[in-house]
């Protein structure tokens, strides 16, 4: 009868234990949907005798408020265990969080810029130790004893020995003397790599820095060949058209030597901050490998001649992206580095 289905279901539903949100969205469709138990037995309690009713209505209101009760306390217990779990693990249905590329130093870019557009001509990369002797980074050069460059002002000395004092690379023209002294004309080499110099940091000059040497020796070389292949390289860093011209200048180990313009990168030639209204920017020096340098390092300067040139990196990066300041090169600031180029390689 009404009062036994009632006192059954109400067992049944005092020993509710779910294991799951699926097991609560049972219990509602069984107990409480509009044909469901509950309403069920409402509509049963309709045709029972009024005796009966006197007593069950009670017993019956009980009955649905347990059900109600149950399945809301249900509810909310797996409403936690989901909340604790997205806690816990994250949102498996949200986005991934995907995750950074690093990007190539501005400097690498340009080295290996400026190193490909040699490579097309014949040149083959070679490289030097960063601590090296006297003679590599100055006397095989033809730097006379007393020249300035060797004071201790712009050289970081690492040991005295007796005449060939080691110190780190003031320059990468010592790759060339060794490069030389190794092997036979011809030669056509790029020697990119970092050079040393005792100076106080700002940012227009820094401790360490980065230069691009460059060394082409063998019969008949000419310096119709230095202007070409630096005329060259010019057009296709900084694009066609932009215009070179060459200033007599002095290095020890090239005669005759120079230093090469280029039409200013920003302003085209026209005047700016960076150019000081001249127009003109310099980015490197180049010459005609001196007779003394070929000797020194074992090669016939009277069969052989060659060039020779050497730029800085940071310049010719300062130009293409326009960056003012050297400091930014070595600081290391991921709001700086970010903005150049990712590869994935
Ligand atoms: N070694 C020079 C410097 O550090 C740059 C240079 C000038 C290199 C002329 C050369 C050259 O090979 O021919 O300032």
């Amino acid at each position: 009868m009404l009062q036994d289905k009632i006192k059954q279901f109400t067992e049944e539903i005092k020993g509710f234990a779910p294991t799951s949100a699926v097991d609560v969205e049972n219990f509602r469709l069984k107990f409480l949907v509009a044909k469901g138990i509950v309403k069920g037995l409402f509509e049963e309690f309709k045709t029972v005798s009024t005796e009966e009713k006197r007593t069950l209505g009670k017993v019956l209101n009980e009955f649905k408020l347990l059900a109600e009760k149950t399945y809301s306390d249900a509810q909310a217990q797996f409403a936690q265990t989901k909340k604790s779990l997205q806690r816990e693990e994250g949102d498996l249905t949200l986005p991934g969080e995907g995750f950074q590329l690093g990007s190539r130093h501005p400097l690498s870019l340009v080295r290996k810029e400026i190193v490909e557009i040699f490579k097309k001509l014949g040149f083959i990369v070679a490289e030097g130790p960063e601590i090296e002797d006297d003679w590599h980074n100055f006397s095989a050069l033809n730097f006379p004893p007393e020249h300035p460059a060797r004071d201790m002002q712009d050289t970081f000395f690492v040991e005295k020995k007796d005449g060939n004092d080691i110190a780190l690379r003031t320059h990468t023209s010592s790759v060339q003397v060794r490069l030389m002294e190794m092997g036979k004309p011809p030669f056509r080499a790029i020697m990119p790599g970092r050079v040393y110099r005792n100076e106080a940091i700002s940012a227009r000059a820094h401790c360490f820095f980065h230069q691009v040497e460059g060394l082409y020796v063998d019969e008949n070389v000419s310096f119709a060949d230095l202007k070409q292949t630096l005329f060259h390289f010019v057009q296709e860093l900084y694009g066609e058209g932009t215009k070179v011209r060459f200033r007599p200048s002095y290095f020890p180990f090239t005669e005759p030597s120079a230093e090469m313009d280029i039409s200013c990168t920003i302003c085209k030639g026209e005047g700016c901050q960076l150019c000081k209204n001249s127009g003109w920017v310099e980015i490197l020096g180049c010459g005609m490998v001196d007779p003394n340098v070929l000797e020194n390092c074992g090669i016939d300067s009277k069969k052989y001649s060659g060039f020779a040139f050497g730029m800085g990196i940071e310049r010719i990066t300062n130009l293409k992206y326009e960056i003012r300041d050297l400091r930014l090169f070595s600081e290391n600031d991921v709001r700086f580095l970010s903005q150049f180029e990712t590869e994935l390689v």
